[in-house]
C-alpha cells in the first residue's frame, strides 16, 4: 500500500523534475543560441564576446576568489574542486590552474558539450550534465572547494533549498562553498498564481479554485525558451539551510554581481571535521 509520505515525496520529486527538466530545456537553448552572450551579458553596444577575453574574465575572477582564499580560508587544500553550474567552464578551466581535478556539473547539455571542447582532449577538468535534484553522482566529502558562480539566481528557490545541502555535503572536512545569491528578486510562480481570471466562467469560480488550479498547473507552464528567470533567497533563510545542514558560515560580504539594485551576497561556508567542532560554538564566524 502506498501510504501519505511516500506519495508526497513522490510528488516533490517529480515537481523537482519538472522544474529541472524546464531549467535544462532554457538553458539548453540559450547555450545552443549563444552560449558565451548567455553565460557572461555584454552590453548592448559590442553584444558578440572575444572569445579570449570571456576566458580571461574567468581567470580574473578566479584569481581574486584565490586571494580571499589566501584572507580567509589558507588551511584549505587543492586536490579537488567542484565547478556547480560550471556553464562553458569559464571558471573550471581556471580552477585547474591551482586544483589537482576540477569537476564541472550543468544542467544544460549544450554548455556542457561547449565546456568539452574548450577542455580539449588532453583537459584536466570533468564535465557532465546533472538535472537531478541533488549531486549523489558524489561522495560525501569528496570536495575541498565548492564554487557556485552566477546559478543559484537562476535557480527557483525550492530547489536552492534542495541544492545548498547537497553542496555542503560534497564537501570534504575543513573544505569551503563559496556562492552568491540576491536576495528575493522575482518569483514568476507568484505572477502566474496571482495572473488576472480571464473568461466568465473561470472568473465565477472561486478565488481558492483558480490558485488551486495553478498550483497544480504551473510545473507544467513553460516561459520562452530563451527567457532567463532570476530569483533570489533572503539571507536568514541561506544562514538556516547552511546551519541545518550541519556547516559554519565563515562570511558573507555584499555581492552584486546578479547584476540588480536588489542586495546580494557572497556567502563563504565551511564544513568543519568532526574533531575541531565545539558543541556550542557559533556557527556563524564573521559577518563583513
Ligand atoms: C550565467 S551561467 C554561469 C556559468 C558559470 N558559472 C560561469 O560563471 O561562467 C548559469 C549556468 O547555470 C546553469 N544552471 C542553471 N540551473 C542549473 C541547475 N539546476 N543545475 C546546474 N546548473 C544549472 C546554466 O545552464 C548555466 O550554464
Amino acid at each position: 500500500m502506498v501510504n501519505a509520505a511516500t506519495t508526497l515525496a513522490g510528488m516533490a520529486w517529480t515537481e523537482g523534475a519538472t522544474v529541472l527538466g524546464r531549467l535544462g530545456y532554457q538553458w539548453d537553448a540559450l547555450g545552443e543560441r549563444d552560449a558565451l552572450g548567455a553565460v557572461l551579458t555584454r552590453s548592448t553596444a559590442s553584444p558578440v564576446w572575444d572569445e579570449h577575453e570571456f576566458f580571461q574574465a574567468g581567470r580574473a575572477d578566479v584569481d581574486r576568489l584565490m586571494t580571499d582564499i589566501a584572507r580567509r580560508a589558507p588551511w584549505l587544500a587543492t586536490r579537488r574542486a567542484l565547478d556547480f553550474g560550471c556553464g562553458v567552464g569559464r571558471i573550471s578551466l581556471a580552477l585547474s590552474d591551482h586544483f589537482v581535478e576540477v569537476h564541472g556539473v550543468d544542467v544544460a547539455g549544450s554548455m556542457i558539450a561547449r565546456a568539452r571542447q574548450e577542455n580539449g582532449a588532453l583537459g584536466r577538468c570533468h564535465f557532465g550534465v546533472n538535472r537531478r535534484p541533488h549531486l549523489h553522482r558524489y561522495q560525501t566529502g569528496t570536495f575541498d572547494l565548492v564554487y557556485s558562480r552566477l546559478v543559484l539566481q537562476h535557480i527557483p528557490p525550492e530547489l536552492v533549498r534542495r541544492y545548498i545541502p547537497e553542496l555542503v555535503r560534497v564537501l570534504a572536512p575543513g573544505g569551503l562553498l563559496v556562492f552568491q545569491l540576491p536576495t528575493v528578486i522575482w518569483d514568476p510562480r507568484r505572477s502566474f498564481y496571482d495572473a488576472p481570471v480571464r473568461g466568465r466562467v473561470k472568473r465565477a469560480l472561486p478565488k481558492r479554485m483558480v490558485r488551486a488550479y495553478r498550483t497544480l498547473k504551473y510545473p507544467f507552464f513553460r516561459p520562452r525558451a530563451t527567457d532567463m528567470e532570476m530569483f533570489g533567497l533572503a539571507r536568514d533563510t541561506v544562514v538556516g539551510l547552511v546551519d541545518r545542514a550541519g556547516a559554519r558560515m565563515l562570511a558573507m560580504t555584499p555581492d552584486a554581481s546578479h547584476g540588480t539594485s536588489e542586495p546580494g551576497f557572497e556567502y563563504w561556508v565551511t564544513r568543519p571535521s568532526a574533531v575541531s567542532r565545539r558543541p556550542n560554538a557559533p556557527r556563524i564566524a564573521r559577518v563583513a
